[in-house]
């Protein structure tokens, strides 16, 4: 699919990061841009700063965890930029927790964000786009919705949930011209690793892979190689790439060896855990550093 001027493109949580990035390169293409997020002062100034791109942009409070907030901002996209061609689901957070320190309330916040939203607004968008046989849904979920990463088994379950509803769609959907990708990122410089609920979870993967180093040497094992971080603008590329590719495949992997990483750790979820285990160590010494503070 062509992104041209008559594109009706909604982009959830564009207020930071990727979601923001993707709002100013579908604006160079002068399409009609629906940011949608909760910090409305913030959708408004990225608006201002694109006024003179010629894009058609619509800033609109929403909260994708509340049913009815998806449901009106799509009524809304709907009756003043026209019917959706390309749904982007990019909001999300991360959480920062044990299994055991996780309650109820964590689990429930890290599944109505990045699982739950994804049927609400699907669900607003998907009957016309089948009845025009045409559209294109990405969901950004994670690599942490194809392996594991320690103290964050709710983000990581909620990821997989993630990926686990796109390969239904995508099975739903199969023959037709309505297309549908899950984006999976290692880390993205963006606002996210501070944001985690409970604490950040940056600090504790700078400790832990500090910690891992020394683990690695006194154990005399190799270190297992890790993604070097990406941009907001890089992903936002690789987004734009696959809405216009329409031969992209279901999942699309980001960063150098996190395919070839997933692919290893679904084949023998074990030797995996066994060749990571200098950094899971190190991390498990940095958990429990930072929650005895
Ligand atoms: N950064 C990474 O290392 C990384 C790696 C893999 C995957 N991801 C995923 O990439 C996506 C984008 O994250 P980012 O890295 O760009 O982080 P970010 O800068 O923190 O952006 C997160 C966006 O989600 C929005 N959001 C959060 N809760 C929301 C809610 N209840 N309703 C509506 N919008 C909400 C935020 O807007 P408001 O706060 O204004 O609502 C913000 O615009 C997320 O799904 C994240 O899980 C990130």
């Amino acid at each position: 699919m062509l992104i041209t001027e008559n594109t009706v493109i909604v982009i959830t949580g564009a207020s930071s990061g990727i979601g923001e990035s993707l709002v100013r390169l579908c604006a160079e293409k002068k399409s009609k841009i629906a940011l949608l997020a909760r910090r409305y002062d913030r959708l408004q100034s990225i608006v201002a700063s694109l006024e003179n791109t010629g894009a058609q942009l619509l800033p609109i409070e929403c909260d994708v965890t509340k049913k009815e907030s998806v449901i009106d901002a799509l009524t809304q996209v709907k009756s003043e930029l026209g019917e959706v061609d390309v749904l982007i689901n990019n909001a999300g957070r991360g959480y920062t927790g044990a299994v055991e320190d996780t309650t109820d309330e964590h689990l429930h916040s890290m599944f109505s964000l990045n699982v739950y939203s994804l049927w609400y607004a699907v669900r607003e968008v998907l009957p016309t786009m089948k009845a025009r046989n045409s559209g294109v849904i990405i969901t950004v979920s994670s690599v942490a919705g194809t392996m594991g990463f320690p103290y964050n088994s709710a983000y990581v379950a909620a990821k997989h949930a993630a990926v686990g509803f796109h390969a239904g769609l995508a099975a739903e959907l199969a023959g037709t011209n309505v297309r549908t990708h899950v984006i999976c990122p290692d880390g993205v410089l963006t606002e996210w690793a501070d944001v985690t609920e409970t604490m950040p979870i940056g600090n504790l993967f700078a400790k832990g892979i500090a910690y891992s180093r020394t683990i690695a040497r006194e154990k005399g094992i190799a270190l297992a190689p890790l993604a070097k971080m990406k941009s907001a603008d890089e992903i936002a590329q690789c987004i734009v790439e696959t809405m216009e590719n329409d031969n992209a495949p279901l999942d699309i992997f980001t960063h150098e060896g996190s395919h070839e990483r997933s692919i290893a750790a679904s084949q023998d979820r074990s030797s995996f855990v066994r060749m990571m285990l200098p950094l899971y160590e190190g991390m498990r010494k940095a958990y429990s550093e930072l929650c005895a503070k």
